[in-house]
């Protein structure tokens, strides 16, 4: 499942000591395995050969060059959903012709970069936008094609703040909508409206709602048909679930037996665009003791990370295992993990029985390769922590921790005030 074992009573990623990297970097730090993230890749690639997908590697979830280098290496292209992706993209040697560009609310100069680099197609989520697209394809004389990112209405069991596929929520446009849309296509001279684009959430670990996500669109593939509307291809997002703690979420291949049937029958070409199922459980955070408090109601264990490196358990009540990075026998005590950070909402864990910890103990929060860094801040000026990357018996800072120069970079004190 993925890199992060013991042996001989430390924990490796892949065959290097995760101590010995933070002895050389220092503490907190991201550390992600290539073989995990591409041994992921290569899963879904494979349950899904039938209709030879493209897989959009949905970077939202993890924007790292080495990481995103990694993925195109082995054939993905990706789900962008800014500028600043697409930018990072094509660093890396993006095929543009690979890239899908989704977004409730894309800019004039994120559509104009997007048309100039010559993406796949862009994920549309309301008429004005693609009005928008076509007004600035025919200004810049460029054609380009567009897929309709439908609102199914279909419920998905996950935390509110990530399901994305009813009409109570911001993205997608409603079928009747969309018909309309098809129907006046001819309107939108510069874009090819030649897909439909679903996501109904994140973390979904049941194939259920993908099915019935899938079932609309067949009916409503029915619909244009009756229409004289014909598409090339259908994306079917990402949202695949991940194990955290005791999930049983479907396999790559659990999840292929489950939609194939429908997705061979449509015969359109494939799009998918995962995010955690391939970076998730290929990254670990780590973290170091600081102190130890006990206030006699609770006991804490104050590390040297918090909540503006790692915000999934303050955001989302987010489970995310902690183990000792060295294995420490003794009996488990019931704790907070906490950070350093000005808030009650930050810690890692709540009334976790783990090992008995000393001060600069090392710990590793698991499954945090996926919204990890991404979603970090500077918040209480904290620098930002590096992330490492390891392959085989090699590691290498792939990016570096940041500096208080960086942080203060652009910031002024105005001449009024000196
Ligand atoms: N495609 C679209 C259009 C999306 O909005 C997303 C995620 C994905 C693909 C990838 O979904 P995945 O395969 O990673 O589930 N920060 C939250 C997750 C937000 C997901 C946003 N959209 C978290 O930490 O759980």
């Amino acid at each position: 499942m993925h890199d992060f074992l013991f042996k001989n009573g430390e924990l490796h990623c892949e065959d290097v000591k995760v101590s010995a990297i933070a002895k050389e970097v220092g503490t907190p730090f991201y550390l992600y395995s290539h073989h995990t993230l591409v041994d992921h890749f290569t899963k879904i690639q494979k349950a899904f050969a039938t209709v030879n997908p493209l897989i959009c590697f949905a970077m939202k979830a993890n924007d790292n060059l080495a990481v995103l280098k990694t993925l195109a290496d082995h054939g993905a292209g990706f789900d962008i959903v800014s500028v600043g992706e697409l930018k990072k993209a094509l660093k890396i040697g993006a095929d543009p012709k690979k890239i899908v560009f989704a977004s409730v609310g894309k800019t004039e100069e994120e559509i104009a970069y997007a048309l100039e680099a010559g993406i796949l197609f862009f994920n549309v989520e309301s008429v004005h936008e693609l009005a928008e697209i076509n007004r600035i394809a025919k200004k810049m004389g460029k054609k380009t094609q567009a897929a309709l990112r439908i609102n199914p209405d279909i419920e998905a069991t996950t935390h509110s703040h990530i399901a994305t596929g009813t009409l109570k929520n911001k993205f997608g446009i409603d079928l009747t909508s969309t018909r309309k849309i098809f129907k006046t296509q001819k309107k939108y001279s510069h874009v090819k409206i030649n897909g439909l684009h679903i996501h109904i959430g994140s973390q979904i670990i049941t194939g259920a709602p993908f099915i019935s996500a899938i079932k609309r669109v067949m009916e409503f593939l029915e619909v244009l048909k009756k229409d004289k509307i014909t598409v090339e291809y259908l994306d079917i997002g990402g949202g695949l679930g991940i194990i955290y703690k005791d999930e049983k979420p479907q396999s790559a291949q659990d999840f292929a037996d489950a939609v194939l049937p429908y997705l061979e029958k449509i015969n359109l070409k494939i799009v998918m665009e995962p995010g955690r199922f391939i970076v998730g459980n290929a990254g670990i955070f780590v973290t170091k003791v600081l102190y130890l408090k006990d206030n006699g109601l609770k006991k804490f264990v104050i590390v040297d990370g918090g909540m503006n490196d790692l915000i999934r358990p303050s955001l989302y009540n987010a489970y995310h295992e902690i183990v000792p990075v060295k294995t420490n026998k003794s009996k488990p005590v019931k704790v907070d993990v906490v950070g350093p950070i000005c808030e009650s909402g930050d810690f890692f864990a709540k009334d976790r029985e783990i090992p008995k910890m000393k001060k600069n103990d090392l710990l590793a929060v698991m499954s945090a390769g996926s919204y990890g860094y991404v979603m970090s801040s500077n918040y209480n000026v904290r620098c930002r922590v590096p992330e490492v990357m390891v392959r085989e018996k090699k590691f290498a800072i792939t990016k570096e921790r940041e500096t208080f120069e960086d942080l203060i970079r652009g910031e002024h004190v105005p001449a009024f005030l000196k």
